[in-house]
């Protein structure tokens, strides 16, 4: 009896653990499929890591882009561009389709895209573009801060 009860149990649980099953937290149309990259890491906490700036105007980004200094547009680490790779060629990155939330010491909760990958950047550093750096996180002479982030 005893081991029929706890069979139940288990039963009701998983029951409903699979009704709690997450739906997609992101909105696009194209990024929430269970599974892919995008979709662990849209369900991943809030990433906290170093902030940092560069000259973004240098020439074209790892995704193809031209951007201006004053854009707001981020490069992420090359470890977590690199593990969004669909083939040799860069500018195909799935994660250059992608826009992230950055809460620093001056502004919180600023949106951004990522248009680049960071060669210096740990895992979850974050390199922005002097503007946005002045936005979100303070003065260019600060060089490096804490912020947090996630996907949009
Ligand atoms: C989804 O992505 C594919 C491949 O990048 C693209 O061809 C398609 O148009 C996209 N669909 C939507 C609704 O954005
Ligand atoms: C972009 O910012 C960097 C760093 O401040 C600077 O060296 C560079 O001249 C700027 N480029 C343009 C086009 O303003």
């Amino acid at each position: 009896m005893k081991f029929t009860t706890s069979i139940l149990t288990l039963l009701a649980t998983i029951t409903t653990a699979v009704s709690a099953a997450p739906t997609s937290p992101l909105t696009g149309p194209n990024v929430s499929v269970p599974g892919t990259e995008e979709y662990t890491h849209a369900l991943e906490k809030r990433m906290t890591g170093d902030a940092t700036w560069y000259d973004a105007a240098a020439g074209y980004t790892a995704c193809g882009f031209l951007v201006a200094n004053t854009s707001f547009t981020v490069a992420v680490s090359a470890s977590r561009y690199d593990s969004s790779a669909v083939d040799g060629n860069p500018n195909n990155n799935r994660i250059c389709r992608r826009a992230i939330r950055i809460s620093g010491p001056v502004r919180q909760g600023v949106v951004a895209y990522i248009r680049d990958r960071c060669a210096g950047c740990g895992y979850d550093d974050i390199d922005l573009t002097p503007t946005l750096f002045e936005h979100v996180v303070g003065p260019l002479g600060l060089g490096r801060r804490q912020i947090t982030w996630d996907f949009v």
